[in-house]
Order: C-alpha cells, then sequence, then structure tokens
C-alpha cells in the first residue's frame, strides 16, 4: 500500500484545525498535512454565528476572574478551573491576532471592536462580525494559511483508522473521496480537530457531515472520551430544519414568547432572562412547551416564539443578517414582522477526546482540540461564545505541542505491517455486501428519533435504557448494511455506513454514562434525579472503548478558585 509521510497531521479542518495547521507550519522545517473529509470552508465552523468571547475593555469592567467565574458557574463547575484560568488569559490574544490577520470584526463607533451579550456572561464579551462570525474566522485563518508553503491539503479524504503501536502514535490510513485510492500516512505528530457528532440527533444545529468520526475512530483506537453525556441543546433551532437561530438575536434584545404572548423566562431565570444559560432557556422552554404553553408544530416539532419585532429592521439588518435571510428563505417569516419559531436543538458536545490542559491524549504523539476534545473547559455545560474562542486557544495549544513533539523525533514510527493496513482496507470496501439489507439512512433515522425521545433535554432511568437496547440492536444491524454502489470514487453510500457506526458508538458512550450519573448538573438533566450530587458526582467520566460496550471509570475536577455553590440567575 502507498505510504506517505508528514511530521505533524491534523486531522480536520474546521477552525480549531486550521488554527492548529498555521501553528505548526509556523516552523518552516515541518512538514503539515490537513486532512478533512470535507472541502476546507464547507467545515461545519463555517455555521458558528454569534460571536467569539474574551476579555477585551479590561477598563469597563470586564476581567479575567469574571469570565472565569461566568464559565465555572456556567459549567455547574465540572470544569477544571486551571483549564478556565489559562482559556480566559488566551482569549484576548487570539482576538487580536485574528484582527491583524485581517478578519473584519464588527465594530463600535469609535471604531473599537464591538462585544455583545450572550448567554450566561456578565458582561458583553462576544466579539462579532454581524452573525456570520465563524464564517469570518474561517475565511481569515484559510488566507493565513495560504501563506506557508509547507502545508499539504488533503480534502474530501477520509480517514478511516488511527494506529497505535506501543502507546505511540504511528499514522492513519485515508481513503481519498475524489480518486477512489486508499493509501496509509505516516507522522510524528496528530491533532484531531474533527469537531462534534450532534448529527446523532434528528433535530440539530449540526451540518450533515458533523458524525464524529475522529472522536469514534479515536474511541476504537483506545483513548477515553471525557464526559460525553453533557450534550448542549440550543434554545433557539428554527422549526423544522433545525438551522441555528443565533443566541446573539437574544443578546440583541430578542424576546422568548409563549402561547399567552408572555415572557416565559421571567419565571425560570428572572435576572438573565433569554440570556440565561443554554440549559437552563432550553429545560424552560420544554416545559412551557410540555405544560401547554406552546405552539404546535410539525412532526411533534411544538415550539415557541423569538420575537424580534422590537429590535427594528436597522438593528436586524446590521447585527442579524443571516438569520433572518434563514428566516425567509426556509420559513418564509420575516422576522422583522413576524416571530420566528424555535425549540432546543441538539447543538453542542461537552465531551470528547480526553486530554489534559495541553491538549495532549494519553497516547504519545496524539493531540485534540475544538469540539472532538475534552480540556475540561465547559464542564457540564458551555456559555455560548466560548466554543470558537476554544477552538482558536487550543487549536494553537494543541498545533504548537503537536509541532514541537514533532521536532524531537529522529525518525517516523515505524509503518504497521501490510498485512494490517491490506486487512483496513478489506475492512472499509469489503464489508457492506449489496446483497446486505440493512439501510445506512434508515438506521441513521432510527438512531436520531432514539436519541430525541429519550437522550434530550429531560432524561429518565426509563428513557436512557430504552435508548441503550435501541441503540444496541442498532449497533448488531451494522454489519447487515447494504451498499450497492461497488465503486471507490464518491461513494457516499459507503461513507454514510461508516459514519452511522460512528455515530452508533459514540451515542452508546452518552447513553452509558448518562444512566451511570444519577445526578443532573448543567446540561444533563435527570427527571428521576433532579439535585446536583456533588459529594458522589463531582467527577469526570471517561469512557473506553471494549467490545462489549464502554467502560466507565472517573477522575476528579480540578478546583482552584470556586468551590461549588448553588446556580442561580
Ligand atoms: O448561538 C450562537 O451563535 C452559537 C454560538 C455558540 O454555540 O457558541
Amino acid at each position: 500500500m502507498t505510504s506517505l509521510q508528514h511530521d505533524v497531521i491534523i486531522l480536520g479542518s474546521g477552525l480549531a484545525g486550521l488554527r492548529a495547521a498555521i501553528e505548526a507550519a509556523r516552523n518552516p522545517e515541518l512538514d503539515v498535512a490537513i486532512v478533512s473529509k470535507v472541502q476546507l470552508m464547507r467545515s461545519h465552523s463555517v455555521c458558528a454565528e454569534g460571536g467569539t468571547a474574551a476579555v477585551m475593555q479590561p477598563e469597563e469592567g470586564d476581567s479575567f476572574e469574571l469570565h472565569a467565574w461566568d464559565t465555572v458557574r456556567g459549567a455547574d463547575f465540572l470544569c477544571d478551573q486551571d483549564v478556565v484560568m489559562r482559556f480566559v488569559k488566551e482569549a484576548p490574544k487570539e482576538i487580536l491576532l485574528l484582527e491583524h490577520w485581517g478578519i473584519p470584526w464588527s465594530r463600535r463607533p469609535d471604531g473599537r471592536i464591538a462585544q455583545r451579550p450572550f448567554g450566561g456572561h456578565s458582561f458583553d464579551r462576544a466579539v462579532f462580525a454581524a452573525d456570520k462570525t465563524g464564517f469570518a474566522e474561517m475565511q481569515t485563518l484559510y488566507d493565513t494559511l495560504q501563506k506557508y508553503n509547507n502545508v499539504t491539503r488533503y480534502d474530501e479524504c477520509y480517514v478511516t483508522s488511527i494506529f497505535i503501536k506501543d502507546r505511540v502514535f504511528c499514522g492513519i490510513t485515508v481513503w481519498d473521496l475524489t480518486t477512489g485510492d486508499f493509501f496509509f500516512i505516516q507522522g510524528k505528530s496528530l491533532v484531531i480537530a474533527t469537531g462534534g457528532a450532534c448529527r446523532m440527533f434528528g433535530f440539530t444545529t449540526y451540518s450533515l457531515t458533523a458524525t464524529g468520526d475522529g472522536m469514534a475512530m479515536a474511541y476504537r483506537a483506545g483513548l477515553p472520551i471525557k464526559d460525553l453525556e453533557f450534550v448542549q441543546f440550543h434554545p433557539t433551532g428554527l422549526v423544522p430544519s433545525g438551522i441555528l437561530i443565533t443566541e446573539a438575536a437574544r443578546g440583541e434584545g430578542g424576546y422568548l414568547l409563549n402561547n399567552k404572548g408572555e415572557r416565559f423566562m421571567q419565571n425560570y431565570a428572572p435576572s438573565k432572562l433569554e440570556v440565561a444559560p443554554r440549559d437552563i432557556v432550553s429545560r424552560s422552554e420544554i416545559t412551557e412547551i410540555e405544560e401547554g404553553r406552546g405552539f404546535t408544530g410539525p412532526d411533534g416539532l411544538d415550539y415557541v416564539h423569538l420575537d424580534l419585532r422590537h429590535l427594528g429592521a436597522t438593528k436586524i439588518n446590521e447585527r442579524l443578517p443571516m438569520i433572518r435571510e434563514v428566516a425567509i428563505k426556509f420559513n418564509f417569516i420575516d422576522p422583522i414582522y413576524e416571530p420566528i419559531p424555535v425549540r432546543p436543538a441538539a447543538h453542542y458536545f461537552m465531551g470528547g477526546i480526553h486530554t489534559d490542559i495541553e491538549g495532549a491524549t494519553p497516547v504519545e504523539g496524539i493531540w485534540a482540540a475544538g469540539e472532538a476534545a475534552c480540556v475540561s473547559l465547559h464542564g457540564a455545560n458551555r456559555l455560548g461564545s466560548n466554543s470558537t474562542t476554544e477552538c482558536l486557544v487550543w487549536g494553537k495549544i494543541a498545533g504548537n505541542n503537536a509541532a514541537k513533539h514533532a521536532q524531537k523525533q529522529k525518525a517516523f514510527p515505524t509503518i504497521p505491517p501490510e498485512a494490517d493496513l491490506k486487512n483496513e482496507e478489506t475492512r472499509i470496501f469489503g464489508r457492506f455486501s449489496p446483497d446486505n439489507k440493512e439501510s445506512a439512512y434508515a438506521l441513521r433515522r432510527e438512531l436520531q428519533r432514539t436519541m430525541d425521545k429519550n437522550v434530550g433535554v429531560f432524561r429518565t432511568a426509563e428513557g436512557l435504557n430504552t435508548a441503550l437496547r435501541r441503540i444496541q440492536e442498532i449497533k448488531q444491524c451494522l454489519a447487515s448494511i447494504r451498499v450497492t454502489d461497488n465503486g471507490r470514487v464518491y461513494n457516499t453510500e459507503l461513507l454514510s455506513a461508516l459514519e452511522v457506526e460512528n455515530l452508533v458508538d459514540l451515542a452508546e458512550v452518552i447513553t452509558v454514562g448518562a444512566l451511570a450519573r444519577t445526578e443532573s448538573r448543567g446540561a444533563h438533566s435527570r427527571r428521576d434525579f433532579p439535585q446536583r450530587d456533588d459529594v458522589n458526582w463531582l467527577k469526570h467520566t471517561l469512557a473506553y472503548y471494549s467490545h462489549e460496550g464502554p467502560k466507565l471509570e472517573y477522575i476528579p475536577v480540578k478546583i482552584t478558585l470556586w468551590q461549588p455553590v448553588e446556580r442561580k440567575y
């Protein structure tokens, strides 16, 4: 099998991946590769809308301590506080770096970088580029990347497995979707930055491509997955498509209204109202709907209203142009004149591949960054606008560490035996017969129905057990997936089969972790265990792969400054 070599391999081309690639490429002697299953500017990060949190105006009252405290409290105390402090201190540097690289940040009238309110933050802290922040950041990183001629891009290349020998990274196997070639890339360092996997839910803000491939591959290769039971539901997914209606709409002053026209957040978070943390707003919306104060939507997608009319056309057009366009194009609703139908949509994984504060995984030579990783910044609930910042901060940290590691290695690790690589090729191309009976699309749909119904905003043992049984049944069916296209070029039928396997493995990790965690904390809300239980559950979950299913272990949370207190808004 063809074998290529790159010193540093970046898996994933979203914000964290590009930031890591730039950091590694700053070392001209290093040969860097970015491998992504999509074309670079189609990475899901381009969909990030509302903002990137950072302390930019200390003279106006913001501070690192305040940003850190907001993050810790928002996380329901499950974050590592040393990680949070590092994050808040690095964040403004990344904002200014992007500024120097030419990003068109929105501005105040005096020309300074503008910031807007976001949920759970006690200061207007989200730096933004209208409501296309992720797109502007991606474009800026992409432009900057052009300066480096030591970066090779493998766009539309799907990685099938990560190879590790004696707890040291060796390389990856790659299926080039554009040519059908299958080859090995040997590497000294790997940064996994492949995002989350919310596509296991049916109602989600995620792109179709966000199927947790890197996370699932890492899990199967033996890396622990941390805190995956904590799934964030964004309060304003557009009904029925699930497209994100940015939290910035509420940050700019939008109201959430029930079917009586009441701003119901007054009853749930009287001081923060619509800009309370997402877990609280999502639970409030579901409670309103369940108690009969919502609106009837299609396919059970009952909803509440997001009302922007009082903001006026000028503000909507200047600050929220994309969500207006989305509402008009997808729902034939112009938010200048009508409220938008919204409900909680699966949006983000607080958990991911376990890393330390340096972004390092327990395997030598492998780092992870962004949503694929869990550095323990967001704990049980992430604050809006902290994730794009995290991608930049830990993209840089992981990229830098991966580069340093690669520089220190005199030689590449050994290539796995040819037989192992051939087995991998057969596992990918020889497994799914055209005569099999299962459809990958139907299995994915069934997984989504199961997760939507049983592993959502509110959870119970009964629902989680039902989900687990169903996930395990789906898992049994994976071996019988039918793939009728026997070509290798753009075989999206085969790709879908591989993606659904990844989703199923990660869905099992979420569900097993959620069943075990008999408390309510942040986004993990158990109706049968409604209280937070710091005595027994102030700890991180680690899930390890086994053929029988995830094996759980627990590690302590790092508390440096703030002991847990009741979380009230
Ligand atoms: O609502 C939003 O714009 C999403 C931001 C985030 O998830 O941080």
